[in-house]
């Protein structure tokens, strides 16, 4: 399957982007996640995207799009992928098509994660993931790890992103509105719009979102 997971920033995207793909047995791709490796990394990519990230701005699509098209085009991704911010903007989608139309597959479903505003600022404000691994995501409150600041899963450090603060968090979620949301419409034009409530316990979501798969998009209007 290929699926593209849409919602504002501290929806769940990661959170549910790690069963999913577990689940659908594809790999899970986050936009955000690959510039946060190139950062610590300390790459030349890196060091283009991080002032963007830090400010919660996009990063340019020239850079996001060259970025997203060569993970796609690795071989664990030839049978489908989900696909965890990005697109972001109308013309990244665009780009996507065109990539997809090139190599004769589409998308079967664009995953959109519905969370009123006020939960997602709760849910940024006590996320907590870990160093050595961005899918071991903990929240302060709502799925704390067992010892404060250490990965269940591994041991790591846990830490709280640089983007994470206040200020940062208000511009994410006016990016979301402005630039990502419209690309809903882009893909309810093409049939492709499934929308769940994001809110409850991770398994539920989970559970729903595979619910909600299994249907076909264009019965949902
Ligand atoms: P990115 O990393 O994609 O950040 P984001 O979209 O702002 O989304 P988040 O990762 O903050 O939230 P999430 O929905 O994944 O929530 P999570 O599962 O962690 O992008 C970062 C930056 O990179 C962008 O601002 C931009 O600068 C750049 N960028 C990335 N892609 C780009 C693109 N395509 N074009 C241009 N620039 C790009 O969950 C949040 C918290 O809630 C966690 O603590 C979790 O434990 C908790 N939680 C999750 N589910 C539940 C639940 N059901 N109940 C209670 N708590 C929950
Ligand atoms: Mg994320």
């Amino acid at each position: 399957m290929r699926i593209v997971l849409v919602g504002p920033p501290g929806a769940g995207k990661g959170t549910q982007a790690a069963y999913l793909a577990e689940n659908l047995s594809i790999p899970h791709i986050s936009t955000g996640d690959l510039f946060r490796a190139n950062i610590s990394q300390g790459t030349a990519l890196g060091k283009q995207a991080k002032a963007y990230i830090h400010a919660g701005n996009l990063v340019p699509d020239e850079v996001t799009i060259a970025m997203a098209q060569d993970r796609m085009a690795q071989p664990d991704a030839v049978n489908g992928f989900l696909l965890d911010g990005f697109p972001r903007n109308v013309s990244q989608a665009q780009a996507l098509d065109q990539a997809l139309t090139a190599d004769d597959v589409r998308l079967d479903a664009v995953l959109d994660l519905e969370v009123p505003e006020e939960e997602v600022v709760k849910r940024i404000a006590g996320r907590r993931i870990c160093r050595n691994n961005s899918a071991h995501v903990f929240h302060i409150t709502y799925s704390p790890s067992k010892q404060e600041g250490v990965c269940d899963a591994c041991g790591g450090e846990l830490y709280q992103r640089g983007d994470d603060s206040e200020e940062t968090v208000r511009t994410r979620l006016e990016v979301y509105h402005t630039q990502t949301e419209p690309i809903i419409d882009y893909y309810k034009a093409q049939g492709l719009v499934v929308t769940i409530s994001a809110l409850g316990k991770v398994t539920e979501v989970t559970e729903r979102a595979m619910e909600a798969l299994k249907r076909d998009p264009a019965s949902q209007g």
